[in-house]
């Protein structure tokens, strides 16, 4: 109920009775005192006068689980929420989860991790109060083939959640980056559980580095983050929201589909370095070829110099710029 009447008191932006709070949620008087009681607690500011009711009167963010699911347009992505001040990693949290029971769309945030888990064994560096690290739980009921563009739908989502919430230019670094001016400013982990041709659940893990901060000295040359690149304040809780609604609504267009055809336009559109040069490292030999974008099942379509248009599967090989990280 939190959650729901900080949504009407942000939506209202003016007073609102205790009476019409009451019938709205059908609980008592003393209720919705508590629950006001409670929010303040978790720092809203809100005001009570007599005979007017309640109004929220900064609209200071509270990183936390009721601004996030007071915020959240969506039917099933982001449902239900789960937020953590503080947890080893949200992709182990949200496998624990979906061993459990958890649900398609059952989203895990924390607000740090003490084991943030990278690509590659890696570790992901997830200090407080700074930057998104979320994990969305996926129950797929279709073939394990098709699993691996999970992640490309979600690269898309977020490319363009972090358009919509600050306004830059994000491009995704196929397959699993998110880059903005060059610089790597989200990574994604997806992590399956298969037996035979059937999927128990996927884990997709993202982490967007938000606020200023320092980064590791192996990654300083390449990271970088919203805030420093826009020169404004970016809302943790809105990136979310944002990405949540961006990857509901493509991922039913490729449920729909079952390939990525429905999205190939916008994900090429978005696609870091496409119609450039890149230097594929395939351990077989590496070669170089101007990127022309992926096809409908997510591989990458580089062009040689003779012609010849080369499939990049994902998991196998490295795709760089020619000149620098992108
Ligand atoms: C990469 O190496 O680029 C992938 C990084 C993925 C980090 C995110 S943060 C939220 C989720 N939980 C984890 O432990 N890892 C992912």
């Amino acid at each position: 109920m939190r959650a729901k009447i900080l949504a009407l008191l942000r939506e209202r932006e003016d007073y609102v009775s205790g009476q019409e709070l009451c019938e709205c949620f059908g609980v008592s008087r003393t209720a919705v005192w508590k629950a006001i009681g409670q929010l303040k607690k978790e720092g809203y500011c809100i005001e009570a006068v007599q005979n007017r009711g309640y109004r929220l009167t900064a609209k200071r963010e509270v990183y936390g689980q009721h601004e996030l699911e007071s915020r959240m347009k969506t039917g099933w992505a982001g449902r239900p929420l789960s937020f953590y001040g503080e947890l080893g990693s949200t992709n182990l949290q949200a496998k624990l989860d979906a061993e459990n029971g958890a649900k398609e769309g059952a989203l895990i945030v924390a607000d740090m991790q003490t084991a943030g888990r990278g690509r590659r064994g890696r570790m992901w560096s997830s200090p407080p109060g700074t930057n998104v690290y979320f994990t969305l739980v996926l129950k797929p009921d279709y073939r394990v083939e098709l699993a691996s563009m999970i992640t490309l739908v979600m690269g898309l989502a977020v490319a363009e959640g972090i358009h919509e919430t600050c306004g830059l230019e994000a491009r995704i670094k196929w397959p699993n980056d998110i880059v903005v001016n060059g610089k790597k400013v989200c990574g994604m982990l997806a992590e399956m559980s298969t037996e035979r041709d059937f999927i128990h659940y996927v884990v997709m893990g993202v982490g967007i580095n938000v606020a200023k901060q320092e980064f590791p000295p192996e990654i300083a040359q390449t990271a970088a983050c919203l805030e420093g690149e826009c020169g404004h304040e970016v809302s943790r809780a809105e990136i979310i929201v944002n990405v949540m609604r961006a990857f509901e609504d493509r991922y039913d267009i490729f449920r729909k589909d079952g390939n990525l055809a429905g999205l190939l336009d916008r994900y090429n559109g978005m696609l870091a370095g496409k119609d450039g040069e890149v230097r594929v490292l395939d351990p077989k030999g590496e070669y170089q070829g101007i990127s022309r974008g992926i096809n409908s099942t997510g591989e990458l379509l580089v062009e040689r110099e003779n012609g010849a248009v080369e499939t990049v599967y994902a998991g196998e090989v490295s795709v760089r710029g020619i000149y620098g990280y992108v």
